[in-house]
């Protein structure tokens, strides 16, 4: 059986989840999903990454303890399980002394043995947004170009990783592709960041300035930088320090997901540390754009965040992925609206997809007594023959957005085909014979349409099985091959009751 693991990067725990990060999230759950219906052994990490500046100088203001923002806010995304029904095998915290420290501190006992580690001083400026050590030239007006704010001017003892040293395999690695960036422009853009010269990267804080981390082996006095910690959770979450067998089956990733603004510590910074610890480098990153509300950047002092929560406690979890995965290009940046949700909602989802399941399975309910009818030999329905699996190219391709199109060109296609056969005529005129034949090749469209939202809704998915008295896909016994034959429904088989799946929002209220 073919391995599959795939991560989210670790969320820092400075807010609640915003939909940024239920993109991403919902994002890797559908290429997880994806691949377990393809019969693979998926492990799909996700965590928080709770160490840092930013959580001690928020402790620090409101007068309380990093742990204690921490507990509550990890909690608030390790909930997005639910919130999102995402199939995560497991949720990893930078905190965990048990789990992540361990390996986490192994990986750098690692980079001394290699000798990649050196002691130095750092003069110069960190952007606690960033959790980045950045130079002057990197600034504008002064500030960090993405989160506006000045940077602390800092001078004190660091250890520092020779990533300099590594720039010419990594390089070669993207570009023979065993290290595949996604999409293309932005493996260009770490090649350029390549050639343009790489720079040995502080690796560690005085204890003293910063004591909410992971202590440096063997120096007690100074803590692993923030950066080393978090990007080591992708092997620590897989056993890296207390299960070889374990570690060894899972890695390298398969896949990290990423959004636009993390991808120069995921690449070169984490394939350095990887090829000066001799571990196998991730097969590929992929590279998420960014989701802003109404036309703006979310901000807190803007008071425009948007809370998955709340669209979830209205609309349904499906709603809100449809939304995600369809209308913010999966490649690229995206704007999240409610007067948009609103219509994709109505239109795509209550209008299109909803109405066509209603309205087969209530004439299913009336013509056949509700039972699968008998088809005729040649009930494949070619003339809404575009059947073609587009999972495979959408999805492997990281081309959510475009999969997701597709079923709905698909979706519009079956309820042409109603419009056009007009069932309810066929049974005044008791045309029994290509009634039946109809409604077997809609229903059976339906089964199929069924496996093809799986990934993106796997709740509709399987509400739409249950009206056609199916049982719910088991991803892990679920055959793809045999499912997409057609033919699956059985004639005489019961079906299920007709229920509304997207009540269509009142948008004058
Ligand atoms: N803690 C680091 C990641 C460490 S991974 C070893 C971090 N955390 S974050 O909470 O700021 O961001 C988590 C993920 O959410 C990142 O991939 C980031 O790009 C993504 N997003 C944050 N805001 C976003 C949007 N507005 N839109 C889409 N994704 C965004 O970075």
């Amino acid at each position: 059986m073919k391995k599959f693991y795939i991560t989210t990067s670790i969320s820092y725990i400075n807010g609640k989840p915003h939909i940024g990060h239920a993109l991403e999230a919902v994002q890797t759950d559908v290429i997880a999903r994806w691949h377990r219906l393809k019969g693979e052994d998926v492990f799909f990490l996700t965590g928080t990454d709770e160490h840092g500046s930013k959580i001690a100088k928020l402790a620090e203001d409101q007068k309380t303890t990093p742990q204690a923002i921490a507990e509550t806010n990890s909690a608030a995304f390790a909930q997005l399980k639910t919130i999102l029904n995402l199939s995560n095998d497991d949720f990893i915290r930078t905190s965990d002394q048990g789990r992540h420290w361990p390996g986490a501190q192994k990986l750098w006992r690692k980079l001394v043995e290699a000798d990649a580690i050196y002691k130095g001083t750092y003069n110069g400026f960190y952007c606690v947004g960033c959790e980045a050590f950045i130079t002057k030239k990197d600034l504008v007006d002064g500030k960090c170009p993405i989160h506006k704010t000045s940077p602390e001017l800092i001078k004190e003892e660091n250890y520092f990783f020779k990533l300099s040293n590594y720039a010419d395999q990594i390089k070669a690695k993207i570009q023979n592709k065993e290290l595949e960036i996604l999409p293309v422009g932005r493996a260009k853009e770490i090649i350029n960041m390549i050639d343009a010269g790489l720079h040995d990267v502080s690796f560690s804080r005085p204890k003293e300035k910063l004591s909410w981390g992971i202590p440096v082996p063997d120096d007690p006095e100074h803590t692993i930088y923030v950066w080393c910690d978090a990007l080591s959770n992708y092997i620590t979450g897989v056993g890296f320090d207390d299960d070889e067998k374990k570690f060894n089956k899972w890695w390298p990733a398969d896949i990290h997901v990423v959004g636009k603004d993390i991808l120069r510590f995921h690449s070169p910074l984490w394939p350095g540390m990887l090829l000066a610890a001799n571990l196998p480098l991730p097969k590929q990153i992929f590279v998420h754009g960014f989701v802003s509300s109404n036309g703006h950047k979310m901000s807190k002092s803007l008071g425009n965040v948007i809370d998955p929560e709340e669209i979830v406690d209205k609309y349904g979890t499906d709603a809100l992925r449809y939304y995600l995965l369809r209308e913010i290009p999966t490649t690229d940046d995206g704007d999240f609206s409610w007067k948009r949700f609103e219509e994709i909602y109505n239109n795509e989802l209550a209008d299109n997809l909803g109405n066509l399941i209603s309205r087969v399975i209530v004439m299913a309910g009336k013509y056949t007594d509700s039972k699968i009818p008998k088809p005729t030999a040649d009930s494949y329905p070619h003339n809404i023959g575009i059947f073609k699996y587009i999972n495979d190219e959408g999805i492997d391709k990281f081309r959510i957005d475009l999969a997701i199109k597709e079923i709905g060109i698909l979706i519009k296609s079956l309820n042409q085909y109603v419009d056009e056969k007009k069932p309810w005529l066929l049974h005044k005129e008791n045309k029994t014979e290509e009634l039946n034949n109809v409604l077997y090749n809609l229903l059976e469209s339906l089964r199929w349409l069924s496996i093809l939202l799986y990934p993106f809704l796997p709740q509709t998915s399987n509400k739409i099985r249950y009206q056609l008295g199916l049982d719910d896909i088991n991803e892990k016994s679920f055959n793809l091959e045999e499912e997409r034959e057609w033919g699956g429904l059985k004639e005489g088989n019961d079906i299920g009751k007709p229920s509304i799946l997207f009540p269509k929002i009142d948008t004058k209220a």
